[in-house]
């Protein structure tokens, strides 16, 4: 049987080859080059052991004549480590390609926006607070801190309410322990005012603290009243302080906090530890004065309690009141952060629904 002469065949089976090779690449072009599984497959085609071309053209050998069997022979291995040379680089392209694919599967796009982790805000009351802290630090006041847990002597004796005095009521408390013979009731504390005392059997004048915190009373719980609520007690205490450095104060105090043009407005009342005592009012934060629905149409709105320090206090503390006086106030802040945006509810502020935390509360009103 004579077919083709045999060197032509290796020629063509070479050309064959690099055809083969070449369509490959074309095929892989558009899908990022070579493929290990396109290599395989050209492996297999060309040096199987079943079918492989150069396993056929070795087959061929016994067909051809006897004395060019060494050179076809000879013809058919170098064309054998040709294509073992070609398609072992071959693979060693396909490996990188893959590798490279893998890593672009992975890669992190760096220009998508990022998601970002759900961070929480600050809670409304904490925002008030602060601000309220900044406006008395800007004017040297310190900040101060007691305990929630009250002796009956703090929250009350030596803030000059008497056993059974009526002023007492007003302010029905929780008792933690009615303390039995010869010890102290404790309860948790009505109001911050304990601080003040605290705060003067401790320092010697010029004194000048403010005091966040939290505070208790026995209330029915409604949209106004909620059992737990929060004060900043303020104290100052010189020689010559007037009344009118309480005036001067916290009107300062409302220019800073709600806004520029807010007034303060003093009407006579009664605490025990102040002498003369008033409630304050300041400019309603959401008409500026003109009269709403939150300020009954007043323009202005009570949001603390304030006084010259009864000289029986002062006395209390350690200092003599003949040398020194004082004034003190105590304003809610959940009833300035109902004010301020508006909220129909205390109840809101103690809830934790993210449908109300998750709202922007830095200073809507004011600086
Ligand atoms: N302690 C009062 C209260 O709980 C508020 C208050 C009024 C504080 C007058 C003061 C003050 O320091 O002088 O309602």
């Amino acid at each position: 049987m004579s077919g083709p002469p045999t060197s032509l065949s290796i020629d063509d089976a070479r050309r064959r080859f690099s055809e083969e090779i070449s369509e490959a690449e074309r095929a892989a072009s558009t899908r990022g080059g070579l493929a290990p599984a396109d290599v395989a497959a050209l492996h297999v085609a060309w040096l199987g052991k079943k079918q492989g071309v150069l396993t056929d053209l070795l087959a061929r050998l016994r067909e051809v004549p006897k004395e060019e069997k060494a050179a076809f022979g000879a013809g058919v291995n170098a064309l054998k480590q040709e294509v073992e040379a070609t398609l072992a680089r071959l693979d060693e392209t396909a490996q990188g390609n893959a590798a490279r694919a893998r890593e672009a599967a992975q890669a992190v796009d760096v220009s998508l926006p990022p998601r970002l982790p759900a961070i929480g805000r600050l809670h409304p009351l904490t925002v008030v607070r602060r601000r309220i802290e900044a406006a008395f630090r800007a004017r040297g006041y310190s900040v101060a801190d007691g305990p929630e847990v009250e002796t009956d002597y703090f929250n009350f004796e030596s803030l000059n309410f008497p056993q059974e005095h009526p002023a007492r009521d007003a302010v029905d408390t929780f008792f933690v322990e009615d303390g039995g013979e010869g010890n102290e009731k404790l309860l948790l504390r009505t109001h911050t005012s304990p601080v003040q005392m605290r705060t003067m059997q401790r320092m010697k004048p010029p004194i000048r603290i403010i005091c966040p915190g939290r505070v208790f009373r026995k209330d029915d719980i409604d949209p106004r009243h909620l059992p737990v609520f929060n004060q900043v007690e303020g104290l100052a205490i010189d020689e010559g302080i007037t009344f009118a450095d309480l005036r001067g104060t916290l009107a300062a105090f409302a220019r800073t906090f709600f806004s520029g043009k807010a007034e303060v407005r003093f009407s006579p009342t009664f605490f025990p530890f102040v002498e003369p005592g008033v409630d304050v009012a300041v400019t309603c934060a959401l008409c500026s004065g003109k009269g709403c629905r939150v300020c009954s149409g007043s323009g202005f709105i009570e949001i603390m309690g304030a006084g010259m320090v009864h000289p029986k206090v002062l006395a209390a503390g350690g200092i003599d009141p003949e040398r020194y006086t004082g004034f003190a106030f105590g304003m809610g802040v959940d009833r300035i952060a109902l004010l301020l945006h508006g909220l129909p509810d205390l109840r809101l502020l103690i809830e934790n629904d993210l449908r109300f935390l998750d709202r922007e509360w830095v200073s809507e009103v004011g600086s």
